[in-house]
């Protein structure tokens, strides 16, 4: 009797257990799921904030993601997507219009500057806020590369290369060769009358930055020289990953072969060296510093290299949208072609435009700005930050990365009403502050060869505009904004002579 008491006991007391054990087993698994997302959402902010001494400024508000990918897929979302601007609005959206904010993308903690002021206090100080390109970027534009370079070496550089870029001196005698370049191709354009504008204009540039640096344009080592060069800068936004088969590794070895024909051209120069070409590698051969010291072939063929990525890629897509946006606005176009009629008129037609007619280029100069204003064909800039600062009463930390969003300030409604129109208009009554309007960034890193590009538009447009038509084959191709933006089908269109 006793022992059946017992029995039934023991198994009453197991039912219990049994039946807590299944209502308690999926909360304690519910709350263990909660427990490791609240950790992995977290994990960021307690790795990477560092603690804030009493007093000093909070850190811009934000939301830092995932370990590892932090945010970057909420960025590639919103840049796969027609609407990139939804990266920083929601951001906005969450925490409101504000200067600064808090992230985590490609791999580092960063802080985002979106407004004309506070992008223009991170640029303006370069003591500060130095070179910020991730380590694959570097490795693919070269250790002497000065995109990458500090302090002394990079305003050597700097100040060696400016001197064959900047001012009319410089530039007024590239002008006859941009010119029959551009004249050449448009014609040669116009023979096959429906093809791909982007690709075109990729070659067109790479010559033009190819004549300056080099004397060195067309024929089949150019065209070589044009097809690893693709594939190199490829690899400039590609995961880093060096294993046969993919795009980083591909880049890695497109760049040898890049280098081995810079070089070739060197020792050419090099063993001819009584014949001047007047281009920016005789500047760079025969640049001394203070000391009476030359440079070294690596800094020459990296500082070479650098131009011709950062001189073709951004032009290109500049002129691909200036060319969209007049052909969608016939009263705009018009406008331009007036303009440059009446330009066209004072000389005979073999004659060459001069550096004062790209001058007085007045309404094609607010065509174009209105266009890079718009499209941001650079949206963002790199820094890393080398010292702890206050910004707009936020800490940014040392060791963090800043991403100057040039982007915001060009599309902020408070400065450019209805932003998102193109109303080249908007710029005859407009002068923007310092900040306000930075397509070709500000400070001791702005861009070096933002006359030239603007010259090398301007001629281009001028013969495109009084001599040919054009119109694209799908008018509503959707637009990719990685890794620049442009129409996905490459800007297809109908071309012919006027
Ligand atoms: C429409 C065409 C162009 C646009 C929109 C553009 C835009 C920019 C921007 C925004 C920067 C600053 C990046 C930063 O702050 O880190 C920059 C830097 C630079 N650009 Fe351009 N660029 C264009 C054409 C050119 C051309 C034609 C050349 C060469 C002749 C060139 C050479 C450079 C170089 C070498 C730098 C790095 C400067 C430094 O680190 O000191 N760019 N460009």
């Amino acid at each position: 009797m006793e022992m059946d008491r017992a029995s039934q006991k023991w198994d009453l007391a197991m039912e219990d257990i049994s039946l807590s054990i299944q209502w308690s087993g999926p909360m304690s698994v519910s709350l263990l799921v909660i427990s490791v997302i609240v950790v992995l959402r977290n994990w960021n902010w307690w790795w990477y904030v560092p603690r804030l001494q009493q007093g000093q400024a909070p850190l811009p508000p934000g939301d830092m993601g995932w370990p590892v990918i932090g945010h970057i897929i909420h960025f590639l979302r919103a840049f796969k997507s027609p609407d990139p601007d939804s990266f920083i609005g929601n951001m906005a959206k969450r925490w409101g219009r504000l200067p600064l904010y808090t992230t985590h993308l490609f791999g580092q903690p960063t802080v985002l500057a979106t407004t004309a002021e506070s992008i223009k206090q991170v640029c303006m100080d370069g003591e500060v806020f130095k070179s910020g390109w991730p380590k694959s970027t570097r490795t693919i534009l070269g250790r002497k590369s000065f995109a990458v370079l500090e302090g002394y070496e990079h305003r050597r550089l700097r100040r060696l290369t400016s001197q064959g870029l900047q001012g009319q001196q410089a530039l007024k005698k590239y002008i006859p060769n941009i010119e029959e370049n551009c004249k050449a191709k448009l014609e040669s354009w116009a023979k096959e009358a429906q093809f791909e504008v982007v690709p075109k204009l990729q070659e067109f540039t790479f010559e033009v930055i190819s004549l300056i640096f080099m004397s060195y344009a067309g024929g089949p080592v150019a065209q070589q020289l044009l097809h690893d060069f693709e594939f190199m800068v490829h690899g400039l936004r590609a995961m880093a990953i060096d294993i046969p088969g993919f795009a980083y590794h591909r880049s890695l070895k497109a760049r040898k072969k890049v280098l081995k024909a810079i070089q070739g051209i060197l020792d050419e120069r090099r063993m001819n060296n009584i014949i001047k070409h007047n281009d920016v590698l005789d500047t760079l051969l025969e640049a001394k510093d203070e000391d009476g010291v030359h440079l070294t072939d690596e800094e020459i063929i990296d500082t070479i290299l650098v131009f011709l990525i950062a001189g073709h890629q951004s032009s290109t897509f500049s002129i691909a949208w200036v060319m969209i946006f007049i052909q969608k606005r016939p009263e705009v176009l018009r406008a331009c072609r007036e303009e440059q009629l009446r330009i066209r008129k004072t000389k005979s037609p073999e004659e060459h435009l001069t550096y004062a007619d790209f001058r007085s280029m007045t309404y094609l100069n607010a065509v174009i700005d209105e266009t890079m204003r718009i499209v941001n064909v650079t949206p963002f800039a790199f820094r890393r930050v080398s010292k702890t600062v206050e910004i707009d009463g936020f800490t940014v930390p040392q060791g963090w990365f800043v991403e100057t969003w040039f982007r915001a300030a060009h599309l902020d409604e408070s400065v450019y009403p209805e932003p998102y129109k193109f109303k080249p208009e908007r710029w005859q009554a407009f002068k923007p502050r310092a900040g306000e309007f930075i397509p070709f960034g500000l400070g001791n890193r702005s861009c070096i060869g933002n006359e030239l590009a603007k010259m090398e538009m301007s001629i281009f447009l001028h013969h495109a505009i009084l001599n040919y038509r054009w119109e694209p084959v799908n008018p509503h191709s959707p637009t990719k904004y990685l890794p620049h933006p442009q129409p996905t089908d490459g800007y297809l269109v109908n071309f012919s002579h006027i």
